[in-house]
């Protein structure tokens, strides 16, 4: 038990010093009394509401409700807006300053009075951003999900969001889809406030915060609009203020054990590929390693229970409904380490041991399983030597062992150009490649790995092609895209070797993907592109700012895409007061 006189923020409140007397007097300039925050733990609400944050536009309000909790069990409020990463508004894209907010986070802990923290988000970097900060700040905190939007329906069909956005997009381009049908989607894809509905990045690395044993149990199925949120916000209030009495910080709570567990939930959830990065990146703040093989070792044995979007047919809503996540948990306890401490004091196993199935289609038993292909496997081969994954779940069955020619686009731009190019030489045989969209080619790996299919093969019906790029995916989309490709092309990985016409082969049996050109040639395009990258003398654009720091210290995809110098728990040293 901590005492009043250890809290870390009495450092800046309690001293009978000119410094002390500033913070104590600036504090009651706000309207706060003395007696407010005199000896009362400082819980710091780390919130990513804005109002572009779209996912997070309820967040404000919920705050009000964390503020409530924290008082109540005799705590001190302080809410620190934090980058709010809207999936879809920020560009080039949220995966680029998902370091930034971990770093924003760790740095706003450090440098305020703070003793434990409420973090705030959902949409999709946010949460791996706010609890990579607090893993690296290693104060006690609780993370509070979004919650999912609700179900969605057009012309009464149930409609998943990013996953049906894919699908109608296909179809527009196809000139299947109406002017008036395009518009009406629009307004009705996301009827309530909440994160995506479907398990997309957003909903699966919420799962992975309660397994972490960092939420509230069965805080992340919660819908945001549900009067059960606003109840949870005030719960993890007064749960922070206790962590801080207990001194339990997240390093007492996740291990590699939590980590394990989480891959599990995320393949039986069928999660987003997102996963594969952003788990190695947090175990790494703990100091932790989290290599891409041990998808490999636990794939085996969890098969695909969510039958939900973008794998399944139903949606958060259903699976809430339907007994939610701890359920879902409860039917892979078998494989699960059950002993892994959470939050509330209790362990997982505890968490989950009351929790039964409402719904056996949405959330299926091992029996009765979606399907028995891994929901994310690891592929190595010459053409990723580092390995590169793939999500079997969400990809056409007869495109799992294909073998056909190379496509390549050299970058975004040059596919967004062409793609759509009836002259295109293409077939639903090729293979298309995307080179230039990894941590340092994109930058930030933004989600371009499912490739559009070509206009002039979707007028023929084609609606997948085997893709491979050095990107991501988004975890809503589906398709057979091989992505994270290690090293990515724009270092000099074999990804950027790969021409027009190469014959490249995956087997997922065999997990392997190959470039069927000779070694000897690839060695001479390897020389011809370094000479050709010496010649130019470097990029020609002038890169500054953040932008620049993270392409100079940003690692490769299977590490996690974490900047070098924030990896490892070595903690900073606290701040001088004075
Ligand atoms: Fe925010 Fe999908 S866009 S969760």
């Amino acid at each position: 038990m901590k005492s009043v006189e250890s809290l870390r923020s009495q450092r800046w409140l309690a001293p009978d010093t000119m410094r002390g007397y500033s913070h104590r007097a600036r504090l009651q300039q706000t309207g706060y009394r003395r007696e407010d925050f005199a000896q009362r733990p400082v819980i710091a609400i780390v919130n990513t509401w804005s109002d572009i944050s779209t996912c997070h536009v309820h967040l404000r309000e919920r705050a009000s409700k964390v503020r409530e909790g924290i008082i109540r069990a005799g705590g001190f409020p302080l809410e620190l807006p934090a980058m709010s990463l809207g999936e879809v508004m920020v560009k080039p894209t949220t995966m680029l300053y998902r370091n930034f907010l971990a770093m924003e986070v760790e740095e706003l802990l450090r440098s305020h009075p703070v003793d434990g923290a409420v973090l705030m988000g959902g949409c999709d970097k946010t949460t791996p951003g706010l609890l990579m900060g607090a893993f690296s700040m290693n104060i006690p905190a609780v993370y509070i999900p979004a919650g999912a939007t609700g179900n969605a329906y057009f012309k009464g069909e149930k409609i998943g969001t990013g996953t049906h956005t894919a699908k109608f997009w296909a179809e527009r381009r196809a000139g299947r889809l109406n002017d008036q049908d395009w518009i009406a989607i629009e307004s009705a894809m996301t009827r309530t406030v909440g994160t995506c509905n479907t398990m997309g990045t957003a909903s699966t690395m919420t799962a992975v915060a309660e397994v972490l044993g960092m939420t509230l149990p069965g805080a992340q199925s919660i819908p945001a609009a549900d009067s059960a949120h606003p109840r949870m916000c005030t719960e993890a209030g007064e749960l922070a203020v206790q962590l801080v009495w207990q001194d339990r910080c997240p390093s007492q709570i996740v291990s590699l054990a939590s980590f394990r567990n989480a891959m599990r939930c995320v393949l039986a959830l069928g999660g987003s590929t997102n996963a594969c990065v952003h788990l190695p990146a947090m175990a790494g703040r703990l100091g932790i390693d989290l290599p891409l093989q041990l998808w490999e070792s636990l794939n085996q044995t969890i098969p695909l229970l969510a039958n939900l979007m973008p794998a399944g047919a139903h949606l958060m809503e259903d699976f809430y409904r339907a007994g939610g996540l701890q359920a879902l948990l409860a039917q892979i306890s078998e494989q699960l380490e059950l002993e892994t401490p959470t939050v509330n004091g209790k362990t997982l196993g505890q968490n989950i041991s009351a929790a039964v199935i409402y719904d056996t289609d949405v959330i299926r038993t091992v029996q009765t399983a979606l399907s028995r292909e891994p929901a994310i496997a690891v592929l190595t081969g010459n053409l990723a030597p580092d390995g590169a994954i793939i999500k079997p779940t969400a990809a056409s069955a007869q495109l799992l062992h294909h073998r056909g020619p190379a496509l390549v686009f050299k970058n975004h731009a040059d596919l967004s150009a062409r793609i759509d190019d009836p002259n295109l030489n293409v077939s639903a045989q090729s293979v298309l490649v995307l080179q230039n969209a990894g941590p340092v080619g994109g930058p930030g790996m933004p989600e371009w790995g499912n490739l559009p299919i070509p206009k002039k093969l979707l007028a023929q019906g084609v609606r997948d092609m085997l893709r491979i790029s050095d990107a991501r995916m988004s975890g809503t989309h589906f398709g057979t895209c091989v992505l994270h490709v290690c090293p990515e092309s724009a270092i000099g990985g074999p990804l950027a070797l790969v021409q027009d016409g190469d014959e490249i082969e995956l087997n997922l049996t065999a997990r392997s993907l190959t470039l069927r050109v000779a070694a000897e040639v690839l060695q001479q395009r390897r020389e011809k592109l370094i000479q050709d990258q010496q010649d130019k003398g470097g990029s020609s654009t002038k890169q500054r700012g953040y932008t620049a720091l993270y392409k100079r210290h940003v690692q490769q995809a299977h590490l996690g895409a974490d900047l070098d110098f924030l990896t490892g728990s070595d903690a900073s040293p606290e701040p001088d007061i004075f």
